[in-house]
């Protein structure tokens, strides 16, 4: 099939890059043009495990291209999916200015056959809105299919590909069925909905995720109150199918790109429609008081923070990605600084990213070593492969004071156990003092 993407960030350009690859004509379309032009060359503007080969393969195979022409994109295309951003806007709702422009862009080049396909996820009723717009413009009837994206950054590819569902939703089976056609390939189950119901799928699945990420932040809290320990709760409660163990890991709070905003505009959605949800609410709640966690943590172990070098492992918001957005380690920093300490930060690839963000109030270390030299503390922020796999006892001897705050619970007790000297503080479990 001839597909057009529109929009080639974490989700235009898997989808795009994984639809080439199981062998239809693809041709992804951005405004960016630094983004194009990087592309062009085989280089992914984003850091993504196995994004580039695929991309650079299916490149030259003839199968996938760029461009920021729309005319060269979308004339003759039979579809168009639709993956520009919908960031969280001043109220909380979702701002659909992008796809706004989207739809404005792709009204002049669309035909009666054309299906237009919105994988951005948007509020409930947006694609009724969208049609709208268009049918407006063009003049002739819209076939639309809500085509919303679960795909995790880290693992973006690999959740394309094999992906636990896709969701269909339309009010055109002709339309759906050729989705369900341009997806056959994956082998994936196909659930089809009304296009409302594939937009609450995408809110409800991401704002069940974040509340089962509070819900066992605060078991965790609790845990370091009464002296249980959150790892060996969650791995009991996980093995229970009905709960299952994925997003049972305590930490710092849920962030990146998706989770802090979609649950936001689910607010707005159900403030609109008179319903109060203050499950949300809470949820939000704890969530910003995890984020914190450590340093407040740090703040009653040194009774103040004021000229300790505080190193920060990881920034990223998770392993796996340069993605800053609603990373937890920006309001971490903000904190530390706040209380007059010096910080210096080591991620192994979302450095420049994080500077553009956080700016020069603090350092940036090119190594571990380099960041945790002569630090009173050290906070793991991004439980990265390299920071979990660092020789622990080594560490803490190049340290002033040998004291860790794991917000991710990532270093293995076994090598906190063979330091000479430690105090290590994870979260929801006892510490371990040497
Ligand atoms: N990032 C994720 O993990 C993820 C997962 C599932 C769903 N989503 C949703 O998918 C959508 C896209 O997210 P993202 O993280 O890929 O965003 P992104 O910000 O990384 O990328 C969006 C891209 O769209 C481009 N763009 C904006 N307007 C355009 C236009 N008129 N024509 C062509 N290109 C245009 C931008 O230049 C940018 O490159 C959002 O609605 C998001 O909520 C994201």
């Amino acid at each position: 099939m001839k597909i057009a993407v529109l929009g080639t960030g974490y989700v235009g350009l898997s989808t795009g890059v994984c639809l080439s690859q199981i062998g239809h004509h693809v041709t992804c379309i951005d405004i960016n043009e630094q983004k194009i032009n990087q592309l062009l060359q085989g280089i992914s503007p984003i850091y993504e495990p196995g994004l580039e080969d695929l991309l650079t393969a299916n490149m030259e195979a003839g199968r996938l291209h760029f461009t920021t022409s729309l005319n060269e994109a979308l004339a003759g295309t039979e579809i168009i999916v639709v993956a520009v951003g919908t960031p969280q806007g001043d109220d909380g709702a979702a701002d659909l200015s992008y796809l706004v422009q989207a739809a404005k862009d792709i009204s002049a080049y669309i035909t009666s056959d054309t299906i237009v396909v919105i994988k951005s996820t948007v509020p409930v009723g947006t694609n009724d809105f969208v049609r709208k717009m268009i049918e407006d413009q063009c003049g002739f009837p819209v076939k639309m299919v809500s085509n919303p994206e679960f795909l995790r950054q880290g693992s973006a590819i690999e959740d394309t590909m094999k992906a636990d569902r896709i969701i269909i939703g339309s009010e055109n089976a002709e339309a759906a069925g050729k989705i369900r056609d341009m997806y056959q390939p994956l082998n994936v189950p196909v659930i089809l909905t009304s296009t409302r119901s594939a937009e609450m799928i995408k809110y409800a699945s991401n704002a069940f995720l974040a509340t089962k990420i509070s819900y066992i932040n605060e078991i965790a809290n609790l845990c370091e109150a009464v002296g249980a320990d959150v790892t060996d709760v969650a791995k009991g409660m996980g093995k229970d199918k009905r709960i299952g163990e994925a997003f049972l890991n305590a930490g710092i709070g849920y962030g990146g790109s998706c989770f802090p905003k979609d649950v936001k505009a689910l607010l707005h959605t159900a403030g609109l429609n008179g319903v109060e949800f203050p499950l949300l609410k809470e949820t939000i709640a704890i969530n910003e008081y995890q984020r914190k966690l450590l340093v407040t943590k740090a703040v009653k172990r040194f009774g103040g923070l004021k000229g300790k070098k505080i190193a920060m492992l990881g920034l990223a918001f998770k392993p796996e990605t340069d993605d800053m957005r609603e990373a937890p380690s920006i309001p971490i920093a903000e904190e530390l600084t706040k209380f007059e300490a010096e910080v210096v930060a080591y991620d192994p690839v979302a450095t420049e990213n994080a500077r553009k963000i956080i700016g020069d109030k603090i350092k940036y270390a090119g190594s571990i070593d380099q960041a945790i030299f002569e630090a009173d503390a050290v906070l793991i922020v991004t439980e990265w492969n390299e920071i979990k796999g660092m020789d622990v006892s080594k560490m803490v001897e190049k340290m002033k004071e040998p004291i860790i705050f794991d917000g991710r619970n990532c270093l293995p007790e076994e090598k906190i156990r063979a330091c000479s000297s430690v105090e290590y503080y994870p979260i929801g479990k006892p510490p371990i003092i040497i």
